[in-house]
């Protein structure tokens, strides 16, 4: 490793310990972040603004929420479920976070990652990437909470992922982020590590066909529940985010 290489590792440890360390002080105010203007020119915050599109988006996800998930008991999670978790945010979002399953919280109230993780992931995308939680779409694999937070069996992953394929095909966001390995593994249909599949993007296919429709790049990154545990992987998944912002051409903060 040269001198370089030593300065730019402690600069991105440090900056992902002040940015996404779950204790620290914003070190950018969401709102000075600039939002409509990046360092390549004028920055969308959305991927349409087409109200008609908006409108038939939202009504395609509450069909699908009411008339099909809600009741869903297509798998054995549907018995421990106090309710189903569809998912929350914008319905124009050009980033959707995609994670594993509902928790505690998140079975109590309905919503995705409302938790410590939730915590952290928020913490991620409005301190770290500069963006507003009501911005993106969050949502996850299973949508039922499995028994003490149990990893979900491959046949609840088959049973409840065609509910995730169509949020993602009715928001067509220009970047999707799998956080964890059960997502990844998903959505790439793979069965390669997270630790291996973290770092650089890959393709998403939304019509669940690799050989149908354009790919939508999809950056894997580690769980936040997972950063809680090992927080000196922070500076891995600072990484990873820092590459959708780059990709969407979206200002990355810095430390002031
Ligand atoms: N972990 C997840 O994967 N999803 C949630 O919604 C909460 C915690
Ligand atoms: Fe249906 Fe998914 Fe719940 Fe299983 S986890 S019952 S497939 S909504």
């Amino acid at each position: 490793m040269s001198m370089n290489e030593v300065r730019e590792a402690l600069r991105t440890r440090f900056e992902a310990d002040a940015i996404l360390g779950a204790t620290a002080l914003p070190i950018v105010p969401p709102d000075a972040v600039p939002r409509s203007t990046g360092p390549t020119g004028p920055v969308r915050a959305s991927t349409t603004t087409d109200p008609d599109e908006l409108r038939r988006r939202l009504a395609t996800l509450q069909t699908l929420d009411e008339t099909q998930v809600r009741g869903c008991r297509k798998c054995g999670l549907a018995d421990g479920r106090t309710q189903t978790v569809f998912g929350q945010g914008s319905v124009a979002a050009r980033i959707v976070f995609v994670g594993e399953a509902p928790g505690f919280e998140e079975d109590r109230t309905g919503q995705p990652f409302v938790g410590r993780a939730g915590e952290l992931l928020t913490a991620m995308i409005e301190r770290g990437m500069g963006l507003r939680r009501d911005d993106v779409y969050i949502c996850n694999v299973i949508k039922c909470r499995p028994p003490n937070n149990r990893t979900p069996a491959p046949d609840e992953i088959a049973a409840c992922c065609p509910y995730l394929f169509e949020q993602l095909r009715t928001i067509q966001p220009e970047v999707i982020v799998a956080l964890g390995a059960p997502a990844a593994q998903t959505l790439l249909n793979t069965r390669e590590s997270i630790g291996k599949l973290r770092g650089r993007f890959h393709d998403f296919y939304p019509s669940g066909s690799a050989l149908v429709g354009d790919p939508v790049p999809l950056m894997p990154t580690f769980h936040p529940a997972y950063l809680l545990r090992s927080p000196w992987e922070k500076a891995k998944a600072w990484e990873d985010l820092k590459l959708v912002l780059t990709r969407l051409e979206l200002p990355i903060p810095r430390k002031t």
